[in-house]
This record gives C-alpha cells, sequence and structure tokens, in this order.
C-alpha cells in the first residue's frame, strides 16, 4: 500500500508536468514574447520616425534635383509588376516586414532573391518598411545598397529598408559545430532568431536563408506574426536519408551500416523530423525549384496536413539576368533570315559537360544526310563555346576533342571557340537555331534558360533543372526536345532543325516566353502572390 502510495507520488508530479507542460510552455511564451514586443517597442518607434524623415529628404532631393534616371527606373519598373493592380484594398499597408539573411552582403544568386524581392515588396506596399538582420557588421547602409545596385542593378528605395545588425552570427557557421553540425547550426539559429527579436519584432517574419528554425521561434512565441520561408535548399533531404542504406550513392553510401552507422542513421532521421515539425508551423513557404519543392515536400507535407496549414508549395525561380539576351536577339519573322542549322553549345570545357557525346551525336546526325526544308542551302554546323579555365586540363581537353571530331570525320562542320567575349556569344545566339545542353542532372542551367530567351531550341539531357523547370511545355506545346543517349540527341537535332519555317517560329517564341518566367518581372509577381498571402494573414489575426 505505501509503496503504491510512494510510487504515485512520485509519478504524480511527472504526468502532471508533461500533460501540462504543452500550457506551461504556450504560457511561458506568450510571456517572454510580451516582453520582447515592449523592449524593442522604442526601437521600432525610432525606426518609423527614421523612415519619416529620410522620405521626407528624399522627396525634397527629388524636387530640386530634376528625376535622376535611376529614379525614374525605379518608378518605372514599379507600374509593370502586375501585383500591383489586384487587391488595391491593402496597398496602404505600412508593417514592417523582417527579412532574416544574415549574410546579406555575399553577394550571390540567394542575395539576388533577396534585393529582389524587398525591391517587390517596396512596390507593392509603398508605406510599409523592410528590415533586414543581418550579421555584416563592417558595412553600412550606403555601402551594401551601393553594392547591390553595382552587383545586381537591383535599385532599391532607400527611405523604407533598414538594417539591424546581429551580434550572435557565430552561432550558427559551421565551423563552431564540428560535431552535430546540423543540430547545432539549427540551435545556433534559434540564438541568431532570438537576437534579433531583441532588436525588433517585426509584423511579418521572413527567412530567406533556409533557416526554418528561426521562423519556429517566431511563431511559438509570436502567434500574430505570420512567417514565409524561401527554401533554395532543403537542409536534409530524403536523398542523404536514403544514402545511407547499403548500396546508396554519393559520400555516404553504405556508412548506414554498423553501430555507428545506425546511430548517424538515428540522428538523422530524428533530425528530418525536427525539420519538419518546425515546418509545418510556417504559414507560407516557397522553393526555388521543382526539386527543391519535391524534397521539402515529401518532408514537410505529412505535418503541414496535421496541423491544417496549406500545402501549397511554390515554386518562385530565382530572377536570372535574361532581359539582356531578350533586348539584344530578337526573335521575329524577319529576324529569321539571320538564322543558320547552327547547333550551340555554350559551356566550360569540363567532362560533366559530356562535350564528347554531343560531338558523336552530331555526327551520326550529319552522317545521316538530314533533309531540312528551314534550310535548302546550308550545312549543319556545330559551335562550342566555352571558358578554358585552370588553362593546362581544360585546354587539353579541347585538344582531345578536336582529335575526336577529326576521327568522326566532321572536323569542317565544329567550330571551337575558346573564351568567347560577350558580344560574341550575342552574336551566336542571334545566328544560331538550336541550342544543346548534355549534363547530366544539373540543378539549374541558367545557360539553358539563355538559349530560351535568345528563341533558340533547346536539346537537353532528360534530367535535374533542364527537364523539370526550364525546357517544359508552354501554352501545352513543347520549347524544345530531351534526350538522354547520343541517338537520342542525333534524333534531337532532326527534329529541331526539320520543322517548317512557321512551326520553327512558333517554338522560338514559346521558348522566350519560357524564360520570361526567369526574369525579374516573373519573379515579382510570383513573389508578391506569396506575400499578398502574409500580409492578407496579417490583417487577418490582428484585427480580431
Ligand atoms: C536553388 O538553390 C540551390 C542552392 O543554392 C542551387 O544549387 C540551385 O541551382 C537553385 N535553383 C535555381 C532554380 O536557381
Ligand atoms: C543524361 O542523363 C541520363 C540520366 O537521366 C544519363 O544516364 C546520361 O548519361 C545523360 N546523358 C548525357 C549526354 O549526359
Amino acid at each position: 500500500m505505501s509503496f503504491l502510495l510512494i510510487l504515485l507520488s512520485l509519478l504524480l508530479p511527472a504526468i502532471v508536468s508533461i500533460v501540462f507542460l504543452p500550457t506551461v510552455a504556450r504560457f511561458a511564451a506568450v510571456l517572454v514574447g510580451h516582453h520582447l514586443r515592449r523592449s524593442s517597442r522604442t526601437r521600432r518607434e525610432l525606426l518609423q520616425a527614421r523612415v519619416a524623415s529620410e522620405t521626407k529628404t528624399h522627396e525634397a532631393g527629388q524636387k530640386s534635383e530634376k528625376k535622376k534616371k535611376d529614379d525614374d527606373d525605379w518608378e518605372q519598373i514599379g507600374t509593370t509588376t502586375s501585383g500591383l493592380n489586384s487587391g488595391k484594398a491593402d496597398s496602404d499597408w505600412d508593417g514592417i516586414v523582417g527579412f532574416f539573411h544574415p549574410f546579406c552582403n555575399a553577394g550571390g544568386g540567394g542575395e539576388r532573391v533577396l534585393w529582389a524581392a524587398i525591391r517587390a515588396t517596396q512596390k507593392r506596399w509603398p508605406q510599409a518598411t523592410c528590415i533586414v538582420y543581418t550579421g555584416d557588421h563592417d558595412v553600412d547602409k550606403a555601402a551594401i545598397l551601393k553594392r547591390v545596385k553595382d552587383r545586381f542593378n537591383i535599385h532599391l528605395y532607400s527611405p523604407t529598408v533598414h538594417f539591424l545588425y546581429l551580434s550572435t552570427r557565430d552561432w550558427v557557421l559551421a565551423s563552431t559545430w564540428p560535431r552535430f553540425t546540423l543540430l547545432g547550426q539549427s540551435f545556433g539559429s534559434l540564438v541568431l532568431a532570438y537576437d534579433a527579436f531583441t532588436l525588433l519584432v517585426p509584423d511579418i517574419f521572413i527567412d530567406t536563408m533556409g533557416y526554418a528554425f528561426a521562423l519556429g521561434l517566431s511563431s511559438f512565441l509570436f502567434p500574430t506574426v505570420p512567417t514565409g520561408a524561401y527554401v533554395h535548399y532543403p537542409t536534409i533531404s530524403t536523398d542523404m536519408l536514403d544514402s545511407l542504406q547499403a548500396g546508396g550513392q554519393g559520400v555516404n553510401a553504405g556508412t548506414g551500416t554498423g553501430y555507428r552507422g545506425m546511430a548517424k542513421k538515428k540522428y538523422w532521421q530524428l533530425f528530418a523530423k525536427l525539420y519538419s515539425k518546425v515546418g509545418s508551423t510556417i504559414d507560407v513557404v516557397m522553393t526555388n525549384s521543382t526539386w527543391t519543392q519535391g524534397h521539402i515536400k515529401s518532408l514537410w507535407e505529412p505535418y503541414r496536413v496535421k496541423r491544417c496549414k496549406a500545402i501549397d508549395i511554390d515554386v518562385v525561380f530565382p530572377p536570372v539576368a535574361v532581359e539582356e539576351v531578350i533586348a539584344a536577339v530578337p526573335v521575329t519573322e524577319a529576324s529569321e533570315a539571320n538564322r543558320g542549322p547552327y547547333l550551340l553549345y555554350i559551356a566550360q570545357f569540363r567532362p560533366e559537360k559530356n562535350h564528347r557525346l554531343i560531338l558523336k551525336a552530331f555526327a551520326s546526325f550529319l552522317h545521316s544526310k538530314p533533309k531540312l526544308p528551314a534550310y535548302p542551302n546550308e550545312t549543319p554546323k556545330l559551335v562550342l563555346i566555352g571558358s578554358v579555365r585552370n588553362s593546362h586540363d581544360d585546354a587539353k581537353r579541347v585538344y582531345e576533342l578536336r582529335l575526336l571530331a577529326h576521327e568522326l570525320n566532321i572536323k569542317d562542320d565544329v567550330e571551337f571557340i575558346c573564351d568567347a567575349p560577350w558580344p560574341q556569344m550575342l552574336e551566336w545566339m542571334r545566328k544560331a537555331s538550336v541550342g544543346v545542353n548534355a549534363m547530366w542532372n544539373e540543378h539549374f542551367g541558367i545557360g539553358v534558360v539563355e538559349y530560351q530567351a535568345a528563341g533558340m531550341i533547346s536539346v537537353v539531357n532528360e534530367s535535374g533543372g533542364p527537364k523539370l523547370d526550364i525546357v517544359v511545355e508552354v501554352d501545352g506545346k513543347p520549347t524544345g526536345f530531351h534526350a538522354t543517349t547520343a541517338e537520342q540527341y542525333a534524333d534531337g537535332f532532326r527534329k529541331a532543325l526539320s520543322l517548317s519555317p512557321q512551326e520553327t517560329l512558333a517554338m522560338r517564341q514559346r521558348a522566350r516566353k519560357s524564360a520570361e518566367r526567369f526574369t525579374d518581372r516573373g519573379f515579382a509577381e510570383k513573389w508578391l502572390a506569396n506575400a499578398e498571402k502574409l500580409v492578407a494573414l496579417r490583417i487577418e489575426r490582428t484585427s480580431r
């Protein structure tokens, strides 16, 4: 009897705390959230005052000085963004959007997305303020904005973008966590996010670097702050989990056996579960590609369903600079006269670009004596343009490729152009008819987007980004051809070059339309469609 009593007296507190733990945690979160909001209130007011005064100065400057070219540009892009017309009702929303991007001055593709997103947001909600949480203490606002302009040609409206400096960025460096890096960095991102909230609690919180845990913390502390994620790459992927199985591929292949392997597997599975749980708290999720979308979906969707979160995860392609190609290369009936039966392959001379296979495919195509109604008097030609970096290896490879062309009896039909300057590449994009890419499983393939922008018909490997995202149907019709083997490539060349003149032009125009999905404008439209959901959520949650 007394034994039972003792047991009960030990168990009861445990049971009580387990049952009530969520409630206790919830309560603590509310308290902490409340405290953070209060303590950052002064900074919020200061920020608003600064926005007001900078706007005044900017407007005064504009009046006195004649309108500068930059500002014209800014105005003009604003009116072409289609998002501006839809849902006018909330275009006077004046909240603060916090962008969590601790490495904002890095100048890479991820940063391009950040700045393009801020610019679109500024135009859609001119009264709103964008803040960037960054750890780049060595640069001030003017220097960052200048770099954004020089590097990406993105002109931000300075009065409504501000920077808040984090002091705990070391916590997310991989070098801080030599062991258990995944967990360590994720924990570090919690510290960093907490740091951000002590500086200022935003009205909408968006992560553009892949710190899902930071967003999880935000929704835990501030239920009325909607969160958004733009995911470039999943922190852990189903590929990684599968690779531990015996017979898997990649660096971790087969390490899933033995005790250490077992432990590693358990650790990864645990992490994947945590990552998915956190992912299920995020209100709006975007990914940069179909590939990433697939991985995020397979991890997060089951948990999002449980939480009744929207399960649609939108692919928002990052903007790439194809406008220049579009402007420089005409795609009209008249310009067809400039084009010949030329196949263009722009790629570094590296083994994974598989130039050898393309030479073989081209030889097989030529030797089949193709009939090309659109080009009655010309013989096809293959043009290989590529940079020759770390000279020795690449140069040797070019030499070997020339030898191969000789052996295949197509020496006079192949042109090698090493280190062509940009104007020369544009020249070939105007002249060529077909764009070729033979890399297997390329993540994206900016080069293929450029082919499309130039109106070329693509023949690409049936894998990766070129297959899933780029050379896809437009208006239900193809923009190019997919191939795997040399024979299939030869067949693709034949199909692409033997279309009738009308069909050829129509396909070129579809290809260009496809490339427009990757312009700044295409990005802005999709970004705003998602940002509008966040603003609507914010309005809904704070008007209750
Ligand atoms: C998405 O991001 C990853 C990681 O930065 C990159 O490798 C990939 O090319 C990106 N995809 C697109 C479509 O830009
Ligand atoms: C194209 O991709 C397939 C896999 O999808 C691969 O087996 C093949 O070798 C690739 N071909 C070329 C030319 O890269």
